[in-house]
């Protein structure tokens, strides 16, 4: 069973997230995985960038992404992952999603927030992929900075193996 984790940071939260999915589905499956990190050339620091990401989140805007390393076609499995921005998707994500909906056999979700858009969020990335995701969660940053997403990554890796060999089966 092949795996590919494809998410988007501008902080490091979801980045330290996509790095414990990674880890824990190298402890709790037999998953070959690899780790695609989306890279947005955009200057998002301070002030105005937080300004220009919320607006163009808002807008649902696609943004220029830099060409990923990984064809998401060859992988059974494809997670998708980043931070909630205005209520849905981070627009490198939704960028990245709406290029290659057509190559994910099957999908999971994940995404990082500070207050709520978390459950907008997943939806917005079944709506953009088109695909019921096998398992999906969700964790604040608040969470993750204390540790405390490890537990529920640990279920979505075991949700993701038993829907994957529902799958196959
Ligand atoms: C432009 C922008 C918009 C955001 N909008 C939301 C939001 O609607 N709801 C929320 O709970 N958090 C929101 N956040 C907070 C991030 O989702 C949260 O801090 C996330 O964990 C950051 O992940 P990262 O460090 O991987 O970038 C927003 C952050 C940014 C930069």
């Amino acid at each position: 069973m092949k795996c590919l984790i494809a998410f988007y940071s501008r902080t490091g939260t979801a980045r330290k997230v996509a790095r414990t999915v990674m880890s824990t589905i190298g402890q709790q499956t037999s998953f070959k995985c690899d780790l695609e990190e989306l890279v947005d050339p955009t200057n998002r620091a301070g002030t105005a960038g937080y300004k220009l990401s919320h607006l163009e989140a808002a807008e649902k805007k696609q943004v220029q992404i830099k060409p990923t390393m990984y064809d998401p076609s060859s992988y059974d499995l494809v997670i998708l992952g980043g931070p909630v921005w205005a209520y849905t998707m981070a627009s490198a994500l939704r960028t990245y999603v709406a290029k290659n909906a057509g190559k994910v056999k099957n999908a999971a979700f994940f995404c990082t927030y500070d207050f709520s858009g978390n459950k907008t969020t997943l939806q917005d990335m079944q709506e953009l992929t088109g695909k019921a995701p096998i398992a999906t969660f969700y964790t604040t940053t608040k969470e993750v900075v204390k540790g405390k997403h490890i537990q529920t990554v640990q279920n979505f890796v075991a949700a993701l193996d038993q829907g994957m060999r529902a799958v196959a089966s």
